[in-house]
């Protein structure tokens, strides 16, 4: 098999082929994806068949595979997966309990875990029941975010952070002001570099990013929605539409990420793992 990249018709993303991420993967096609990775954001691998532990052993390439953030006995899987692994899946057990996290629904824009010190810099989710119609991820190119943003408002955030919240609700951000003691939340640069790529990147989103630190309510919602308007427009978004056997590889730093909503009777079943990445380096 030869190894084919080709990049998609949108602000970020490829597509890569000719590859069985279920075998050892040698180290020229190794190099190329992860060049590729780190030139488009997002690489969707169609056509998977594979174990936990072979999507485990093809994470591991680009690192340590990522512990979850939710204790084991929060987890609504349970104990009985691969400690790395996280299910996202409306499956329900006998007792009509979700098996899954992120079980339904739509989700707003977020970087997986951008509330902790060392966020995951990569996230792989391989798709296995697919509903007919939404449930697509949506993918932002935030190097490209971070271009478009007027000079002045970048001179004004230049250096400055932001508190990033996440309380499991995948629509509502928890309040700033409010009592945060049992939520995630984190400062965290709002412009930051990719240590791989050298890129700058805006590190803000609609679901997590709660307060321009130092700033005013008002002030500081109203520069958040400004700055969602340019992540968010659709010239900035790759779409995809799952099909089962995807396996979507995306790099945190640098993208940030929604899930369009799909009909609660139809199911959805994704297999997830992390890479661990380093702390988050604000830009120079
Ligand atoms: C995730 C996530 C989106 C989806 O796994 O981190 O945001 O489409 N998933 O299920
Ligand atoms: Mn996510």
């Amino acid at each position: 098999m030869t190894i084919k990249i080709e990049k998609l018709p949108a602000a970020l993303g490829a597509r890569v082929t000719g590859i069985d991420l279920g075998q050892p993967v040698g180290a020229a096609d190794l190099a190329a994806i992860t060049r590729a990775w780190l030139d488009h954001i997002v690489l969707i691998f169609p056509g998977q068949d594979i174990t936990q532990d072979q999507q485990l052993a093809f994470a591991g390439y680009f690192g340590d595979t990522g512990a979850r953030a939710r204790k084991v006995d929060d987890r609504p899987e349970g104990s009985e997966l691969h400690e790395g692994i996280m299910l996202i899946t409306n499956d329900k057990d006998g007792d009509g309990n979700y098996v899954g996290s992120l079980p339904d629904g739509e989700m707003f824009f977020h970087h997986d875990m951008c509330y902790v010190p060392e966020p995951h810099k990569a996230t792989m989710l391989y798709g296995i029941a697919i509903p007919s119609a939404g449930g697509d991820t949506k993918f932002a190119n935030m190097y490209r975010a971070y271009d478009l943003i007027p000079d002045a408002l970048k001179d004004r955030l230049r250096g400055r952070t932001a508190i990033q919240t996440y309380n499991y609700h995948p629509t509502e951000i928890p309040d700033a002001d409010g009592d945060m003691t049992d939520i995630h939340h984190l400062s965290q640069p709002i412009f930051v570099t990719n240590p791989d790529s050298g890129g700058t990147a805006l590190y803000v989103n609609r679901l997590m990013t709660a307060r321009i630190d130092g700033m005013a309510k008002d002030e500081s919602d109203a520069i958040l929605e400004q700055l969602f308007e340019i992540i968010e427009d659709p010239e900035n978004v790759l779409q995809h539409k799952w099909t089962p056997g995807d396996i979507v590889m995306w790099d945190n730093r640098c993208s940030c990420h929604a899930r369009t909503d799909f009909a609660p009777g139809e199911r959805r079943y994704m297999r997830r793992c992390t890479v661990q990445g380093g702390p988050m380096v604000a830009a120079a």
